[in-house]
C-alpha cells in the first residue's frame, strides 16, 4: 500500500464523517441478509440486517486503518529510523559475492514469506558489512506487507527505561505485541555490571524472557561473534539468554569487507 493511500486512509479514520456511505435501496443476498449500507470507497457492506439484527462490520477501508494505527504505534515506539525509504530491498546494490548473495536471497524470502512463527536471525559480522541495512530491508518489507515491527538498540532502551518504569512497561507490552522485533547493534551498549549491580543484566533478562515467552522472531545485528554474544549476554554469570537465543535464532555471518568505503 503507497503512503498517499495510508495517510488517505488514516485522515478518514481520524475524521469519521469523510467515509461516505451510500444509502442503498434495500439489496438482499442470497442467504436473505438485508444490505442497509454500503462503503462508497471500498464498496464493501457496513449496515446490514441479519436474521432479523441490524449489524455493523468494518469494511476494508476500516480493516486497513486499524492495521495503520497498529503498525504506527511501534514505529512510534521504536527508537531507530529505519530509513523506509532508501534502505529497501530494491535498493540493494554491490552484492560482490555468492555467500552475501545467498543471504540476501534468502531473508527477501524470508520477509515476503514471514509469519510469526518464524524463527529469528542474528547477522553478525564487522562494521560497515550491511547488517543494519538488510535488517531495515527486512522490517520495511515486513512493514509493507502489514506485519508490525519494533526497532531499537539496547543502549537506546536502557536510555529510556532509566528513569522511568512506565515507559519499561510501555516498551515491555510493545515487545510482547509486535510481530517482528529488531535489536540493532547489540554489543554496543554498556551493561554495568560493577559493584554487585545487576540493572542491566536484570533488564535484559526480562526484555528476552518477555519475547521469547511470545514464541515470536528476533532479528539482531551485531559486531560480536557466538562467544563474545554468549559472554556478553551472561545474567549472574550464566548464559541462560544466549542459550535461548541459539536455539530461536538462525546465526549468519557477514564476512566481507565493509560497504561504507565501497560505496562512496
Ligand atoms: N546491499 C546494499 N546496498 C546498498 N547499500 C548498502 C548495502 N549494504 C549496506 N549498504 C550501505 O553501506 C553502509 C554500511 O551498511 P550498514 O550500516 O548496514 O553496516 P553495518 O553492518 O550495520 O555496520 P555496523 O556494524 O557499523 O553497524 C550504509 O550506508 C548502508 O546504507
Ligand atoms: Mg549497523
Ligand atoms: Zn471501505
Amino acid at each position: 500500500m503507497s503512503v498517499t493511500a495510508i495517510k488517505e486512509i488514516i485522515k478518514m479514520l481520524e475524521n469519521p464523517s469523510l467515509i461516505k456511505i451510500k444509502e442503498e435501496e434495500k439489496e438482499v443476498l442470497e442467504n436473505g441478509d438485508i444490505v442497509l449500507k454500503r462503503c462508497e470507497k471500498c464498496g464493501e457492506i457496513i449496515d446490514y440486517i441479519h436474521e432479523g439484527y441490524t449489524m455493523t462490520r468494518d469494511c476494508a477501508c476500516m480493516r486497513s486503518y486499524r492495521v495503520q494505527a497498529r503498525l504506527k504505534r511501534f514505529q512510534d515506539l521504536s527508537i531507530t529510523d529505519r530509513n523506509s525509504k532508501s534502505d529497501i530491498f530494491s535498493n540493494s546494490k554491490k552484492i560482490t559475492n555468492a555467500e552475501e548473495r545467498a543471504i540476501y536471497e534468502e531473508l527477501y524470502n524470508y520477509a515476503n514469506n514471514f509469519n510469526i512463527s518464524k524463527k529469528g536471525y542474528i547477522f553478525s559480522g564487522g562494521v560497515g558489512t550491511g547488517k543494519t541495512f538488510l535488517a531495515n530491508c527486512i522490517c520495511n518489507q515486513l512493514s509493507e506487507k502489514g506485519f508490525s515491527v519494533l526497532s531499537f538498540s539496547l543502549g537506546a532502551y536502557f536510555n529510556k527505561i532509566r528513569f522511568s518504569t512506565d515507559e519499561e512497561e510501555k516498551l515491555i507490552q510493545a515487545v510482547k505485541d509486535v510481530d517482528l522485533l529488531f535489536i540493532d547493534d547489540l554489543g554496543s551498549e554498556y551493561i554495568n555490571r560493577e559493584n554487585g549491580k545487576m540493572w542491566g543484566e536484570e533488564k535484559i533478562f526480562r526484555l528476552f524472557d518477555e519475547r521469547y515467552r511470545t514464541g515470536k522472531p528476533i532479528l539482531i545485528t551485531t559486531n560480536l561473534d557466538a562467544g563474545e554474544i554468549k559472554e556478553h549476554l551472561k545474567v549472574k554469570g550464566v548464559d541462560k539468554i544466549y542459550d535461548r537465543l541459539k536455539s530461536e535464532c538462525k546465526y549468519r555471518e557477514f564476512n566481507w569487507e565493509s560497504k561504507r568505503e565501497v560505496l562512496k
